[in-house]
C-alpha cells in the first residue's frame, strides 16, 4: 500500500467550524462541520465562547477521521475569524466570551485612536487606523468596562490561535491575522511597542509571532489520544480566514484577487510587497505567504441573505427564493438594500449605518427584496473595488469563493455589477482548504505556498460579464450610491 500524508484544514468561522481532510495530493477526502451560537447581548454586539469553538472541533475531527486511516495525518492548519478578542487568565482558562470582528460596541474607543492619538499616527505604527471590529479598541474597551477582566489577562489571542494553544500549549499568532489586532507593526512584522502601551499591555501577553505556514508545535500527546489523532502531527500559525481563503483560490504573490462571499464579504488583493492606502479605506495587512495584502472588508454579505430567508421569509430554500428572479429582472430592480444590519466596515466605517429597504411600491414582490439583497450586497463590494481602482490597482479578474458563490445568480450579478469575469475554483472549502495547503508547506510536501498554490489549485467554472447587463448595472449602482449618503445622518437617530 501506498503511504499517502493527509492534511486537516479548520475553518474557524462565525456560524460553524468546518473541518476539511486533505491527501497531498489535494483531494479531499471527508469534511464535516460543527455549527455553534452567535450571542448578541446588546444590538450592535456579538460574541462567541472559545470553548464552543474547541468543543465543535473536537467533536467534527473524531467524525472527520472515522473511516480514514488517521495514522497518516501528517499536519494541521487553521483558517479562523479575524480579530476576535480572546482572552485568558494565568491558568490559560477563558476570561470572558470573545468580542467577535463583527462587534460595534467600541465607538469611543475608535474615536479615542484615530483621533486623539491619530489616524496619521495609527498607519504609521500599524498601517492601518481603528476600526470597530479591530482587537485594539476592544482592548481599550474592556480596560474601562471591565477592568476586574483587563487584570486577570496573561495572554491576548485571535480565535484560531485558541484552537492552535489547545492543541498545542503554544501561544502563537500569525503574521496575516495579528495585522488585524492593529498591535502589529506590518511593515516589519514585529509587536508596535507603542501600541502595546496606548492599550495598556505588555510584550509579554502577547502571542509569539510566526509566518502562517511555519510550523508552532506538535499536537500534544493527551490532546491527540484524545481526538484520535497520531503523535506528533504538525500544526502549522495557520492564517486569518480570509488570507487562508485566498491561499486556497491560489491568490498569493503579485496583484491576484479574491472575493469572499461569506458571513462577511471581503476584496483581497495580493501583493509581494508592503503597501498602504493613504486614506486607509482598505486594510493593509500581511499575507499567509510571507507577502502582504489589500482587503476591503463588509461585514454582512451572505449573512444578509440568510437574515432575509432564514429570519423574515423563514426558509432554508435560498435556491426556491432565487428562482422567480429571471435574466430580464436583472439590472431593473426599483427596489434597493443597503447590507448594513451590523453596521459597515469598509469603506464607509460606520458603526451607525443600519440596513435599509428603500424604493418599495404596491407592486413590489417577494423576489424583489430577495434580489435586492443579493444586489446590494454586490454595490457594497464594489465600493471597495471603487477604491482599490482609486490607488491605481488593475483587476482584470477575480477569483470568487465563500457560502454565497454557490448561488449561479449572485455570481452573475457580481460579475456584472463589478464588470469582471469570476473563476471558481475545484475544491471551493475557501479557509479550511487553505488552512490545508499551509500545513502541506510546513511538513515539506511544498517549499513554498506559492508552489502548493501551483500544483493544488484548479478552475472549476468562470462566470463571464455581459455588456448590456454590466450597462444595466452600472446605472444602477450610481443610484445605490446616492442612498447612503442621504441616509447617514438618520441612523444615529433611529436607534
Ligand atoms: C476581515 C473580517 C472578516 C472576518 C470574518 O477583516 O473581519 O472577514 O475575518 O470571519
Amino acid at each position: 500500500m501506498v503511504f499517502t500524508k493527509l492534511f486537516i484544514g479548520v475553518d474557524l468561522g462565525t456560524s460553524a467550524v468546518k473541518l476539511s481532510l486533505v491527501d497531498e495530493k489535494g483531494a479531499i477526502r471527508n469534511e464535516v462541520s460543527r455549527e455553534y451560537p452567535l450571542f448578541f447581548p446588546q444590538p450592535g454586539w456579538s460574541e462567541q465562547k472559545p470553548e464552543d469553538w474547541w468543543a465543535g472541533v473536537c467533536s467534527g475531527m473524531r467524525e472527520l477521521l472515522a473511516g480514514a486511516d488517521a495514522s497518516q495525518v501528517a499536519g494541521l492548519g487553521c483558517g479562523g475569524q479575524m480579530h476576535g478578542l480572546v482572552v485568558l487568565d494565568e491558568n490559560d482558562a477563558v476570561i470572558r466570551p470573545a468580542i467577535l470582528w463583527n462587534d460595534g460596541r467600541t465607538q469611543e474607543e475608535v474615536d479615542y485612536l484615530n483621533n486623539e492619538i491619530g489616524r496619521d499616527r495609527l498607519s504609521a505604527l500599524t498601517a492601518n487606523i481603528a476600526f470597530a471590529g479591530f482587537t485594539a479598541p476592544k482592548i481599550l474597551w474592556m480596560k474601562k468596562h471591565e477592568p476586574e477582566n483587563f487584570a486577570r489577562i496573561r495572554k491576548i489571542m485571535l480565535p484560531k490561535d485558541y484552537i492552535n494553544y489547545m492543541l498545542t500549549g503554544v501561544h502563537c499568532c500569525d503574521y496575516s491575522d495579528a495585522s488585524g489586532m492593529l498591535l502589529l507593526d506590518v511593515q516589519h512584522k514585529r509587536w508596535s511597542q507603542e501600541m502595546l502601551e496606548i492599550c495598556g499591555v505588555s510584550e509579554a501577553q502577547m502571542p509569539r509571532l510566526f509566518e502562517s505556514f511555519e510550523v508552532v508545535g506538535t499536537v500534544r500527546p493527551d490532546i491527540a489520544a484524545g481526538l484520535g489523532l497520531p503523535e506528533g502531527v504538525r500544526v502549522v500559525a495557520g492564517a486569518g480566514d480570509n488570507a487562508a481563503a485566498a491561499v486556497g483560490t491560489g491568490v498569493v504573490g503579485e496583484g491576484g484577487c479574491n472575493l469572499s462571499l461569506g458571513t462577511s464579504g471581503t476584496l483581497f488583493i495580493s501583493s509581494k510587497s508592503f503597501g498602504v492606502d493613504p486614506n486607509n479605506a482598505l486594510h493593509a495587512f500581511a499575507h499567509a505567504d510571507g507577502g502582504f495584502h489589500l482587503m476591503g472588508c463588509m461585514l454582512s454579505a451572505a449573512s444578509c441573505n440568510k437574515w432575509l430567508c432564514d429570519e423574515i421569509l423563514k426558509t432554508k430554500d435560498y435556491a426556491a427564493e432565487q428562482a422567480d428572479i429571471t435574466d430580464d429582472r436583472l439590472g431593473r430592480n426599483h427596489v434597493f438594500f443597503l447590507p448594513y444590519l451590523m453596521g459597515e466596515r469598509s469603506p464607509i466605517n460606520d458603526v451607525n449605518a443600519r440596513g435599509t429597504f428603500i424604493g418599495l411600491t404596491m407592486d413590489s414582490s417577494r423576489a424583489d427584496l430577495v434580489q435586492a439583497v443579493l444586489e446590494g450586497v454586490a454595490f457594497a463590494i464594489r465600493d471597495s473595488f471603487e477604491v482599490a481602482r482609486s490607488l491605481g490597482l488593475d483587476i482584470p479578474r477575480s477569483w470568487i469563493c465563500g457560502g454565497g458563490a454557490k448561488s449561479p445568480l449572485w455570481r452573475k450579478i457580481f460579475a456584472n455589477v463589478l464588470g469582471i469575469p469570476l473563476d471558481m475554483v475545484k475544491t471551493e472549502q475557501g479557509p479550511g482548504y487553505g488552512g490545508a495547503m499551509l500545513a502541506m508547506v510546513g511538513c515539506g510536501v511544498y517549499a513554498s505556498v506559492q508552489e502548493a498554490a501551483d500544483a493544488l489549485v484548479e478552475l472549476a467554472s468562470t462566470t463571464e460579464p455581459d455588456p448590456e447587463l454590466t450597462a444595466r448595472y452600472e446605472e444602477q449602482y450610481q443610484k445605490f450610491r446616492r442612498i447612503y449618503p442621504a441616509l447617514k445622518g438618520v441612523f444615529p437617530e433611529i436607534q
